[in-house]
């Protein structure tokens, strides 16, 4: 299976990945040196995805580690701050946590844990990727498969390879993509800059949508499947993904095609029974009113901006990670 390069590198005390808000017209290396600009590099996703958060939010410990050798305190404080620069991807608090662990054995004990999190990340999503690719073409026709994803799950999400992009990969080195549906992902364009970029650097054959088309191209018999990542998945298995998730499971549910989540058992969270307590962010009003630096609504409009939806159990056809397939992909479903 092809190479994919790793999204994070740690070099001489600073964390090095690239600034994603700048594809796919840029690629600019950053070099994250402090707490603060990792926090805001977060805060405006430029590093972003929920396995990669997990990686930024392990090394960030690190960092904080690195500059304060004697005073776990501060660390401790700078843990906290990491872990709630986002809300939603539980990924995020369990990478801190990780690191934060073996504060106590000093700050090259946290580095190692934290590069521990960044090198296992390809195996586990190579796993369940290869997993994934596996239901997929068991579930759907004997064919080159049509296939829609939504946001960004590819290498740039994660510390390498992809989930649900990882899964594509998977099966268009198999010779069974025909074409790739990326939904553009508004507003902040994840499919239409990241995915899109990912997708072209692989060679896969794809097509952007606006989002709002894809139920419809879902209802026109165009897709075969739909496949994404997710932010927090609940014990029963409902799941918290880039908004508009939730209506491509409604049309693949009313279109009778399989609707496939594919994720780290790190985006699993063992509190939640449901997802009814997934904390949503919301996020500023002026990234839907303005585009390209432009208003797009007059002065003064509030938006709703929720960056996730929650999509319940019933509309997804299997949860797939590196150790299993959470809800049975031959089940009945009543939503069917
Ligand atoms: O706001 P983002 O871009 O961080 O949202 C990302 C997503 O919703 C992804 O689908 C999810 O994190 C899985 S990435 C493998």
């Amino acid at each position: 299976m092809g190479a994919v390069s790793r999204s994070f590198d740690w070099v001489d005390g600073a964390v090095v990945t690239l600034d994603q808000r700048l594809l796919p017209t840029e690629h600019h290396l950053m070099r994250l040196t402090t707490v603060d600009e990792l926090v805001d590099a977060i805060n405006t996703l430029a590093v972003r995805g929920a396995p990669a958060l997990g990686i930024a939010g392990a090394l960030g410990v690190a960092l904080s580690a690195h500059h304060n050798p004697i005073d776990p305190e501060q660390v401790k404080i700078d843990a906290d701050r990491i872990a709630n620069a986002r809300p939603t991807a539980v990924n995020l608090a369990w990478g801190v946590a990780r690191a934060l662990a073996k504060l106590a054995e000093g700050p090259d004990a946290v580095l190692t844990e934290a590069i521990a999190v960044l090198d296992e990340d390809e195996w586990v999503n190579r796993t369940a990727a290869a997993r994934a690719a596996d239901l997929l073409q068991r579930l759907g026709p004997d064919r080159p498969l049509r296939v829609m994803t939504h946001c960004n799950t590819g290498r740039l999400a994660t510390g390498a390879w992809g989930t649900a992009l990882g899964a594509i990969r998977d099966l268009s080195a198999r010779g069974a993509i025909e074409l790739v549906v990326a939904t553009e992902t508004r507003p902040l364009l994840q499919g239409a800059r990241l995915t899109a970029w990912e997708l072209a650097e692989a060679g896969i054959p794809y097509r952007i949508s606006v989002d709002s088309a894809a139920p419809a191209l879902i209802a026109r018999g165009l897709v075969d499947c739909v496949v994404v990542g997710a932010d927090r998945i609940a014990v029963n298995g409902d799941t918290a993904n880039k908004i508009g998730t939730y209506s491509l499971a409604l049309a693949a549910a009313r279109a009778g095609i399989p609707f496939v989540v594919v994720a780290p058992e790190s985006t699993v969270d063992p509190d939640l029974p449901d997802g009814t307590g997934i904390h949503i962010e919301e996020r500023n009003t002026e990234e839907v009113t303005m585009f390209a630096g432009r208003p797009t609504a007059p002065a003064g409009t509030q938006a709703f901006n929720p960056a996730f939806d929650v999509t319940p159990a019933d509309l997804i056809t299997a949860v797939v990670t590196e150790e299993r397939t959470l809800l049975d992909p031959d089940r009945h479903n009543p939503a069917r």
